[in-house]
């Protein structure tokens, strides 16, 4: 018995066609071939079907938002080794990742020395968030105060402002690295004080909040943006090796232990005749 006739089948994928789902028509040959031979029953044929056009607008969609993004790799979750950072609770970051805290508007604030992964992880998120469909934004702390800085020049800082609030997720990287200017920090607590709950931003850095006066040349501005921050906020501290040194010592000890040794030659025919 075969699952689909010929003419039900090109019915279904006229169907398929005209709800424009190209992914599970695509699809749709290998799945009726897998119900007829019993490989797949007939719930997961369904499942299968929705499921590849699933993938393909996500693929399609994280495509768009790589564009529109600045992200500036894609960096995921499977590739992220949790046995090389073991202070990282696995579970705190597998229920981030199902992007909760984005729906409540709230905050991640990713802690830690150089290498770590704080930047691994805070793509991880906003690659999930745009799959999921949600705008992202990303930027370091220094990139995004030079474009405010350079729109309130331009007399532009209220689109630039926008655009940086509208994202229902934005990433704001490298916290610490870079001194900034007073305007710089005004500029960015203004930013933060328009998205305090109206939407989530993903933070990272090197220093400590008690170190963030000092980077935002500000004591008080800088306990107020902090205040404002944790108020809804998931603290990820992470202490541990650099992974970028893992892979540096990996190097060295290749080549400490020098090249391979040379392949034993082949005897000669006279020697092997010998
Ligand atoms: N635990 C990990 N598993 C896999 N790759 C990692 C891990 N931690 C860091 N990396 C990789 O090492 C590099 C440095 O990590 P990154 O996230 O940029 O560190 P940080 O932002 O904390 O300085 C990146 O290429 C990142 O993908
Ligand atoms: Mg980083």
């Amino acid at each position: 018995m075969t699952a689909a006739s010929p003419s039900l089948r090109e019915r279904v994928r006229t169907q398929l066609a005209d709800l424009k789902m190209p992914g599970a028509l695509e699809a749709l040959d290998e799945i009726l071939r897998q119900l007829d031979g019993g490989q797949l029953p007939p719930a997961a044929a369904i499942e299968s079907l929705l499921g590849a056009q699933i993938r393909l607008r996500n693929d399609r969609r994280l495509l768009a938002a790589m564009r529109s993004s600045r992200l500036p790799a894609v960096k995921t979750l499977r590739d992220f080794d949790f046995a090389f950072q073991p202070s990282i609770k696995r579970e705190q970051i597998d229920s981030l990742h199902t992007l909760g805290f984005v729906e409540r508007k709230e905050n991640v604030v990713l802690l830690g020395p150089p290498g770590v992964g704080k930047t691994h992880l805070a793509i991880s998120l906003a690659v999930a968030a745009a799959q999921y469909g949600r705008r992202v934004y990303y930027g370091t702390l220094a990139d995004l105060i030079t474009s405010l800085e350079e729109a309130q020049q331009a007399g532009r800082l209220t689109q630039r402002l926008k655009t940086l609030i509208f994202p229902a997720l934005l990433v704001v990287d490298e916290i610490g690295y870079l001194p900034i200017s007073r305007t710089g920090a005004m500029l960015f607590f203004q930013l933060m004080s328009r998205r305090y709950e109206t939407g989530s931003t993903i933070l990272t850095s090197n220093k400590s909040f008690e170190e963030w006066g000092e980077v935002f040349g500000d004591e008080v501005m800088a306990s107020a943006l902090i205040d404002r921050l944790v108020h809804h906020c998931h603290i990820v501290n992470i202490r541990g090796n650099s992974y970028r040194m893992r892979q540096h010592r990996e190097l060295a000890a290749l080549l400490q232990t020098g090249p391979e040794p040379p392949a034993p030659r082949r005897p000669s025919k006279e020697a092997r005749s010998r």
